[in-house]
């Protein structure tokens, strides 16, 4: 399952930054829909879907839907395998077991699962702007018309990555990159 879509950020450093992340999505999202017999990609919105339906794939094994996803629907058949690119950062501490809950319930048991991520790289990132009472870390985004929007964005340590998939996950791998971290296990 893969997340995809674009992201938008205010500073030319990380602009830059943006750049080499969704060039990392879709060099991964190419590579796993090569690798994968059938892949099925979701988004919330209709026009990032839009943008996925221009690249080039091949529409007979890649399956786009637009899905809540905390709602996921039980599809035809279990994914042997999950992942999310920069989608982890954006999920409310308060949700993430119910979201992993429902994420995992699209899988079948033992299927390996991949979350990637910004690491939150002083100078770089985007400031955090506040933090509030369950400990949630929000950026303000500026958009190319000019308007400004605040955005969750949470930077996980190790441990909190761990802690998340406790109960659920085999084969637990934790990688901190200077810019990325990537968790991966196996469904248990
Ligand atoms: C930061 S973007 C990541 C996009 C892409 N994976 C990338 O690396 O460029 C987060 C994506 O989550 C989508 N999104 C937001 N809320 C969602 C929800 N409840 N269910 C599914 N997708 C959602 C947004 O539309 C956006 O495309």
């Amino acid at each position: 399952m893969i997340c995809n879509g674009c992201a938008h950020s205010s500073s030319a450093h990380s602009q830059a930054h943006t750049s080499l992340k969704s060039l990392a999505a879709r060099v991964i999202g190419r590579r796993l829909s090569r690798a994968a017999a059938s892949v099925v990609a979701t988004d919330i919105y209709e026009e990032v879907l839009a943008v996925a339906r221009s690249k080039s794939m091949d529409t007979g094994r890649v399956e786009l839907r637009r899905e809540d996803a905390y709602a996921l629907p039980v599809l035809p058949r279990k994914c042997d395998g999950g992942f999310a690119g920069f989608w982890w950062s954006h999920i409310p501490r308060a949700r993430m077991r119910s979201f992993l809950a429902g994420f995992h319930r699209v899988l079948s048991p033992g299927a390996r699962v991949v979350f990637m991520d910004n690491v939150y790289v002083e100078g770089s990132s985007t400031p955090i702007s506040r933090v509030d009472q369950h400990g949630d870390t929000y950026q303000m985004r500026r958009l190319d018309d000019g308007s400004g929007h605040e955005v969750l964005k949470n930077f996980p340590t190790e441990s909190a990555l761990r802690a998340a998939v406790e109960g659920f996950a085999a084969e637990v791998r934790v990688e901190f990159l200077q810019y990325y971290w990537i968790l991966s296990y196996r469904l248990s």
